[in-house]
């Protein structure tokens, strides 16, 4: 029995009204799903993190962030502290995005910091890895990713671990509507899943989901979701629109059971 986490990783979209609404229709079209099996997160900006908790309570729908800084608390101007996350009632947090390494210039130090930083409130990181297309032409993709997982979690132990969730978002699937085939993403899960069995041990690699992100959208989730080493979706556009983010929700739901 396969079990899936579908996360929306909203970006700098929605404030709190246009969240609001999105999160009643996800909800709304929750209800009735056999969940069991599949959790459901969206991630919205910051600003709108409290209105979204506020409209998912009691529902199974869970809110994430997209970031965090490393420190608890302090001189930090305009950044948010992983203990303010919890306070609002987060579950996860994107770390390491891509989009982050690129215009904020996060290198896998400071991702592997803020990873820690979620642990230490009780709060799930996802870490992004993945690489460019540059990169994969160079036949490169293997070492890439082994750099960005060995550095970012170089400081977290096989117990911590088993909190923590990694997303393989190629940069070239991100946002072009151009998504890897079921085999690249299956051979890279493949590989990601033996990178964490020899960072950790094969239990605890096969405890750590890692999802897929890139392009994911109703038309292409089934064939994803079914790939062995795939266990859900770090989904962008597609999560903008109650349907689509609904519809790839019912996809794992149907292969779950
Ligand atoms: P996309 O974004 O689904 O719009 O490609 C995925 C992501 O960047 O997390």
């Amino acid at each position: 029995m396969r079990s899936y986490l579908i996360a929306g990783n909203w970006k700098m979209n929605l404030g709190p009204s246009a969240a609001g609404t999105l999160i009643r229709s996800v909800r709304q079209g929750l209800d009735g799903l056999n969940l069991e099996r599949v959790t459901v997160l969206v991630c919205p900006p910051f600003v709108s993190i409290a209105e979204a908790v506020f409209e998912a309570e009691d529902s199974a729908l869970l809110v994430g962030a997209q970031n965090v800084h490393e420190k608890a608390e302090g001189a930090y101007t305009g950044e948010i502290s992983a203990p303010m996350l919890a306070d609002c009632g987060v579950s996860h947090a994107i770390v390491g995005h891509s989009e982050r390494r690129q215009y904020f210039g996060e290198t896998d130090a400071v991702i592997g910091s803020k990873a820690q930083a979620l642990l230490a409130s009780g709060l799930t990181p996802i870490i992004c890895v993945g690489e460019t297309i540059d990169e994969r032409r160079a036949g490169r993709e293997q070492d890439v990713v082994r750099t960005q997982l060995q550095g970012c979690l170089a400081g977290i132990d096989a117990e911590a671990a088993q909190n923590v969730v990694i997303a393989y978002e190629p940069v070239w699937a991100i946002g072009t509507g151009e998504t890897a085939t079921p085999q690249q993403a299956q051979d890279m899960h493949a590989f990601i899943r033996a990178e964490l069995a020899a960072l950790y041990s094969q239990p605890v690699a096969t405890g750590m989901p890692i999802l897929y992100g890139g392009s994911m959208k109703p038309d292409n989730a089934e064939e994803l979701l079914a790939c062995p080493d795939v266990d859900g979706g770090l989904i962008g556009g597609a999560s903008l629109k109650a349907d689509a983010f609904l519809n790839i929700v019912k996809t794992a739901v149907s292969q779950a059971s």
